[in-house]
């Protein structure tokens, strides 16, 4: 029996991910093979309620589970994100689940903005180092609040990290029959973190005949990114420029809510979320994408090794799109719950 646990979280997080439950449900239904789904309340309104973001014991217990769903992390009522970078960050460390795969790709010509491109243009994976660099939380605020303030904000990068998330880039390529892994720094200007990333990005390349290794600087990256996207078949890059190229990887490939994405680490509970955050404006109104929630439940099922149900879900998503059936932010004119209905019809059918 595939155990998940799922955490909704705050927002649109909630609606998107009721979807993405549903449409689980189905494809359980679908294939006739049981999945025990189990919804856990951490996020701002259990913070605000009750102190707590995500106890020791509760992270305990997600690893026992095959996978955990994840909507999204963020609430005005909450300004310092504290409860988000507890749970959200907490597990993504606390598990170390270093690889953060996004995966960028058109799914009809159409939802791209960038003019003359289509589905054989847009084709990669983003994959994201997730435990260190600047997202680790050390440095310190000093003279807080006077004109001589000074905040600091460590980047950490260790060779084990960097590594580790390079040659996962290497063995995703190999597996998969991909040609080129693309590293992504900024060692011209970062001359000590991103060195490092050089030279265990040369080092690890040597252990893969046949497979090309290049470079670019985060910059140019971006730019390349809107201009030639057909170059790029695998990107590795630390944790904060694979959360920036990620939301524009998103755009490309249409939009926000529907980019998927994995937080993983072979052999351990993964952490399955859409890309995209709580959308605190949209939240309530039943107009967010449930999309990019369904497409990481899809992702989701084949690591847990339902890749059946994987592929029934994606060819569910496409139909929909093919046929114009999509939300706002994609043109259409459904709202959440229809465009959830919408995908389980085809799940069902
Ligand atoms: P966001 O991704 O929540 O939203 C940015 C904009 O993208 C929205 O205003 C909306 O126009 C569009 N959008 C995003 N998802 C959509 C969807 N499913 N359907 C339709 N439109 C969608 O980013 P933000 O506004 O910068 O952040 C809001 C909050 O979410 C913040 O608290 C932030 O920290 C948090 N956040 C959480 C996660 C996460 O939990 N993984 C990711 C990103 C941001
Ligand atoms: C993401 C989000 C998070 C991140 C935030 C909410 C901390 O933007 O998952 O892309 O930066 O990793
Ligand atoms: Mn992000």
């Amino acid at each position: 029996m595939t155990r998940i646990a799922v955490i909704p979280g705050d927002g649109i997080g909630i609606e998107v991910t009721r979807e993405a439950v549903e449409t689980l449900r189905a494809a359980a239904l679908a294939s006739g093979r049981p999945l025990y789904l189990e919804t856990l309340p951490y996020g701002a309104d259990h913070f605000l309620k009750t102190g707590e973001t995500l106890p020791d014991a509760a992270l305990d217990s997600l690893r026992s589970y095959d996978a955990i769903l994840l909507g999204a992390l963020g609430d005005p009522r909450v300004p310092d994100n504290r409860h988000a970078a507890d749970i959200l960050l907490g597990i993504r460390f606390k598990l170390d689940l270093y690889i953060n795969q996004r995966p960028v790709r058109l799914l009809a010509d159409h939802l791209t903005p960038l003019k003359g491109r289509t589905t054989r243009d847009i084709d990669f994976v983003v994959f994201r180092e997730n435990t260190e660099g600047l997202y680790v939380g050390m440095g310190g605020i000093f003279k807080k609040g006077t004109p001589d303030e000074i905040a600091i904000q460590e980047d950490v990068n260790t060779r084990k990290g960097v590594e580790r998330i390079i040659r996962h880039a290497f063995e995703h390529a190999r597996a998969r029959g991909r040609r080129r892994v693309l590293m992504s720094d900024k060692s011209n200007a970062l001359t000590y973190g991103h060195d490092l990333w050089q030279r265990a990005f040369r080092d690890v390349a040597r252990d893969y005949n046949g497979i090309e290794a290049s470079h670019m600087y985060v910059d140019a990256l971006a730019m390349q990114m809107v201009k030639d996207p057909a170059q790029f078949e695998v990107i590795v890059t630390c944790n904060m420029f694979g959360d920036i190229l990620s939301d524009l990887g998103a755009q490309i490939q249409g939009g926000l809510g529907l980019a998927a994405s994995g937080n993983l680490h072979p052999g351990k509970t993964g952490l399955f979320e859409p890309v995209h955050g709580s959308a605190p404006k949209h939240a309530g109104k039943n107009v967010a994408n449930p999309m990019g929630a369904v497409l990481s439940a899809a992702m989701m099922l084949e690591e847990v090794g339902r890749a059946d149900e994987a592929r029934l879900v994606e060819q569910a998503v496409v139909g929909c799109i093919r046929e114009g059936l999509t939300t706002r932010d994609m043109g259409g004119g459904l709202g959440t719950r229809e465009m959830g209905e919408e995908i389980r019809r085809r799940v069902s059918a």
